[in-house]
């Protein structure tokens, strides 16, 4: 515990050095009560040690757990196609949050990490900085952490005041899904076939439950099914062998905490863990093209990755007129 508060007080000192330098050599001021676009420089002024705290909390939940990183990015990916930190919310007399959704329920993870980063900003700089950027930022450093690329995160996202479990139901596409679903669901968001098969690389990192991929363990005895590796088919249907379904596998075997594209040999092999992993190599010619070029060209990777998580982050993203700062990230103020 001592030993984690003095990482914590290092990271923080760093990291607000880092926070304040750039303020005093940047300059010009943003306009605070306009929130219509996204910015690099919206808390310059108002909070500039909004990224440098958030990338401290996000290296204490890391180091504590490092499955943190992918769970983080995952809550970024499920709060968008609307990134208004709907997510966040806990159920109340209004409505049913999207905790309780089907892709979401025993399955995301990562909320206190949100609360605590939260609780630090408050802080600081109270009622300022949105949770859905909050989320955003944190995916980014998520990946940073874990030796992925960095980008600039566009800020200025609100918080909205409700939520929907039915459209989180819907809009999220199962492991199951064929390509053809897969690229409907991104594209109902002004997603692309490329930014899809891009942002699929996030499944370089993290776990998924059996119960997620039972359709694999059918694996190459299935003569519909796409090409499996029948070693990799064995040995997940030991995993999972006397599992009621929650045991969890890597979704990446080889390096299921680094961000690389090692993801993308692995669907060449025959070893995606989902079945709309592997369906990205196998079930449709374009899509197969990406992963060979993203297997075979780890910077070609990166840079898509990072122009389809700016994408995916500006979807949806409330703006001032119906949006607030909520001072908790679970309930509306
Ligand atoms: C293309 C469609 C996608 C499907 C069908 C899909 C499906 C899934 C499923 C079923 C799991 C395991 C959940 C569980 O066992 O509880 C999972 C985990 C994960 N997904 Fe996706 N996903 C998709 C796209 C994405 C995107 C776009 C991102 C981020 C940019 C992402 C990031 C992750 C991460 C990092 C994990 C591991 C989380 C952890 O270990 O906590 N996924 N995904
Ligand atoms: C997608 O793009 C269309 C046309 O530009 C726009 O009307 C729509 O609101 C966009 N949808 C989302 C979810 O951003
Ligand atoms: C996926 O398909 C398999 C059959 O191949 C089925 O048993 C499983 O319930 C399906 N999973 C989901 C999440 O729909």
């Amino acid at each position: 515990m001592a030993m984690n508060l003095a990482l914590f007080s290092l990271f923080l000192g760093v990291a607000i050095v880092f926070a304040i330098v750039p303020t005093i050599i940047g300059g010009g001021y943003g306009d605070e009560d306009c929130g219509d676009l996204l910015g690099n420089d919206v808390y310059k002024d108002r909070c500039p040690e909004t990224e440098a705290i958030i990338y401290a909390g996000v290296r204490l939940a890391v180091f504590e757990d490092p499955r943190m990183a992918a769970s983080l990015l995952r809550l970024h990916f499920h709060d968008c196609f609307g990134c208004d930190a709907s997510v966040l919310l806990d159920d109340n007399d209004n409505f049913v949050g999207e905790k309780t959704a089907a892709p979401n329920l025993n399955s995301l993870r990562g909320f206190e990490v949100i609360d605590a980063i939260k609780q630090d900003l408050e802080i600081v700089c109270p009622q300022t900085v949105s949770c859905a950027d909050i989320l955003a930022v944190a995916a980014r450093d998520s990946v940073v952490v874990s030796g992925g690329p960095s980008w600039d995160v566009q800020m200025g996202r609100k918080d909205s005041f409700t939520a929907s479990k039915s459209l989180a139901n819907n809009n999220i596409p199962g492991p199951n899904s064929t390509v053809a679903t897969l690229v409907s669901k991104f594209q109902n968001v002004n997603l692309s076939l490329k930014d899809m098969v891009a942002l699929s690389g996030a499944h370089t990192m993290g776990k998924a439950r059996c119960t997620t991929f039972t359709a694999r363990l059918q694996g190459s005895t299935n003569p519909n099914g796409p090409e499996a590796s029948l070693e990799y088919v064995q040995s997940l249907q030991q995993l999972c062998s006397d599992s009621d379904g929650n045991t969890l596998a890597n979704l990446d075997l080889a390096t299921p905490a680094t961000f690389d594209n090692q993801y993308y040999l692995n669907l060449l092999s025959g070893e995606g863990l989902l079945l709309s992993d592997q369906n990205l190599a196998t079930g449709d010619d374009q899509t197969r093209e990406l992963v060979e070029t993203y297997a075979q060209d780890p910077s070609a990777f990166f840079e898509d990755f990072k122009d389809s998580m700016v994408k995916m982050g500006s979807l949806g993203a409330v703006t001032a007129m119906n949006g607030e700062i909520r001072r908790d990230c679970r309930s509306v103020n």
